[in-house]
């Protein structure tokens, strides 16, 4: 694994898989640090991406899992944070690609669309898959680019 500690939010309806996850990485010696929501409450899934976000965003971490019902909300609120790059992904192909084309530095999912075993294996080939760099710099270069002018 790439990295020894990650971040990890969720809303209420991601709290069951992001609870497993946790306990996955941990057995994989990965210091995860949740930045809540702890309870199966009802609340909002854009309080967790910024508070997870923010922490990215502050240099404090690399990376982050954010978890809700589908993924796509999370992914939505943590794209729009400048220099986040959050993808939403249900299967190990794309987790791969978007660390290995996009640089991405958060994973979405959702507990109502991912079982927990194969949730496992996206945030594994996530963590340790290396960006490539090289013809894509300027691809990622531009994301950063659309944010600039939409400030
Ligand atoms: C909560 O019911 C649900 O809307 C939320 O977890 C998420 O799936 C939104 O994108």
């Amino acid at each position: 694994m790439n990295v020894s500690k990650i971040l990890i939010g969720s809303d209420h309806a991601g709290l069951r898989l992001k609870n497993e996850i946790i306990s996955h990485l941990a057995d994989m010696d990965i210091d995860v640090v949740d930045v809540g929501t702890y309870t199966a409450d009802s609340c909002n899934y854009p309080d967790y991406a910024r508070a997870l976000c923010k922490k990215i965003q502050s240099g404090e971490y690399g990376m982050g899992i954010l978890i809700c019902g589908t993924g796509i909300g999370m992914s939505m609120a943590a794209n729009k944070h400048n220099g986040i790059r959050a993808a939403c992904c249900s299967d190990t192909y794309s987790a791969r690609m978007t660390r290995m084309h996009n640089n991405a530095n958060v994973l979405c999912m959702g507990e109502r669309v991912v079982g927990v075993g194969l949730a496992c294996d996206i945030a594994e080939a996530f963590l340790s898959t290396e960006y490539q760099g090289g013809r894509h710099d300027i691809r990622v270069n531009m994301l950063a680019e659309i944010e600039a002018e939409n400030q």
